[in-house]
């Protein structure tokens, strides 16, 4: 029989990866912390309608790329794609539109029905934040500053560009829209399959195409930027002028589109270009609509989303996990002694590994591939004097102790060992 291997586009997280994904993690909750922002979590499938009205029945997530299922009792369920929408619907759904602003961080699994390739799979993994109950364009700026400041606290930020847009209000949208299908018609013969479908279905897409002859054509294609209304200019000016302060580059883009459907005024990306095509590691904007798509009051939001693998491939993170101390049983009359101290030394907070193969050396051989800086050495002996041999791995230093004082001697050992570092 052929090995089972793991679904297309999904992956097992080995030790390695989860610990770099961990740390991603946790280090993005300390500073959606420090901004306010409290965890919490949504189921991980929802109704359909929850994604397909606010995300759009022509954005790509909803036309091809969801796991919707029908349940038992005949229900169209959908693994969630993405978090935004699940976490509106749980605003609404506990009753918090009166208690507004709220301030939510979450982090999970996401599904999405793409073409795997390097940085992206059909199962992936997000952080996210999400400011709801704000038309204030502050409050765009602290989404993109607690994004920054995790980015930099993550080491990555320096390899990230912001490319920031405004795709400004309904009025602003509409007028552009039809300026840009004016300007596709006349090139429609010349676009890409894709782009004929999104012309009538959702022409803003096409600007940010990845076909070589959709870009040709949208190098030239009028610029959402013109069509902003005065309103939204001014949303977006203090939202620059706040971000100019802080002191956080951005980059003016007038392509960035998102996407999906929810999207008004601020949209914004941090790419980088050290993943290949896959660069995107962060994205958001504002989606004041978004409540009202699903039976809610309107109410003003901005918020952002993350990759956590996308991320953990960026970090320089070098660290393997590594042992304290090796217990060395020198026979196997020394397995349930050797057991007890090993789990007496973990109870004082060290890492303890007891190799099993092979003989004494082998086992020194491991303990020493594993980082143990410290091996202790029980056998038939040892049990029978109550003495333990005790070896500094740095220095090869050989002594013995009685069982007592070996946990002591170990404690101390570890507790100046953290004192040079
Ligand atoms: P998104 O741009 O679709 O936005 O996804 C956010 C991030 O998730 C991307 O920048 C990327 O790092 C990661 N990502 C997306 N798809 C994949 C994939 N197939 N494999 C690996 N990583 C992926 C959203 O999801 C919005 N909910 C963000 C948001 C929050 N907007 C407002 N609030």
């Amino acid at each position: 029989m052929k090995p089972m291997q793991p679904v297309r586009g999904t992956s097992d997280l080995m030790p390695k990866q989860k610990s770099q994904m961990n740390a991603v993690v946790e280090t993005a909750t300390l500073i959606a912390n420090r901004y306010g922002f409290q965890d919490m979590e949504t189921p991980i499938f929802e109704f359909t309608e929850v994604f397909s009205r606010p995300l759009g029945a022509s954005s790509d997530v909803v036309a091809k790329e969801t796991y919707s299922f029908e349940d038992r009792g005949g229900t169209s369920l959908t693994l969630r794609p993405e978090g935004t929408a699940s976490v509106m619907r749980a605003l609404i759904s506990n009753g918090l539109t009166q208690s507004l602003p709220q301030k939510f961080f979450y982090a999970g699994p996401m599904f999405r029905y793409e073409r795997p390739q390097k940085g992206r799979m059909r199962l992936f993994h997000q952080f996210g934040c999400e400011f709801i109950g704000s038309y204030n364009p502050l409050a765009d700026a602290e989404i993109i500053g607690c994004a920054a400041m995790i980015l930099s606290d993550l080491g990555v930020l320096d390899k990230c560009v912001l490319h920031l847009n405004s795709l400004g209000d309904t009025k602003s949208r509409d007028d552009y829209r039809h300026a840009l299908i004016t300007y596709l018609s006349d090139y429609k013969h010349l676009l890409s399959q894709d782009s004929k479908r999104r012309l009538d279905e959702n022409p803003l897409r096409i600007l940010d195409s990845k076909a070589v002859e959709d870009q040709q054509i949208v190098e030239n294609a009028p610029r959402l930027p013109e069509f902003l209304t005065p309103q939204a200019t001014e949303h977006f000016d203090q939202l620059t002028a706040a971000l100019d302060t802080a002191e956080i580059d951005w980059h003016l883009d007038p392509t960035l589109v998102r996407g999906l459907d929810y999207y008004s005024h601020t949209a914004f990306e941090f790419i980088t270009q050290a993943l290949g095509s896959q660069g995107t590691v962060l994205g958001g904007g504002r989606y004041d609509g978004l409540s009202a798509t699903l039976g809610g009051p309107d109410i003003g939001a901005v918020g952002f989303a993350a990759g956590i693998e996308r991320l953990a491939l960026l970090v320089d993170q070098t660290d393997e996990f590594i042992y304290d101390v090796g217990v060395i049983l020198a026979d196997d009359s020394a397995s349930s002694v050797g057991f007890a101290f090993a789990n007496k030394l973990r109870s004082c907070g060290l890492k303890v590994d007891i190799p099993l193969a092979g003989q004494v050396g082998k086992k020194l051989k491991r303990a020493a591939l594993v980082g143990c800086s410290l091996c202790i050495i029980i056998g038939e002996t040892e049990i029978k004097t109550d003495t333990i041999q005790v070896k500094i791995m740095a220095t090869g230093e050989q002594k013995q102790l009685t069982q007592i004082e070996v946990v002591e001697f170990a404690q101390k050992f570890f507790e100046q060992k953290q004192e040079s570092i």
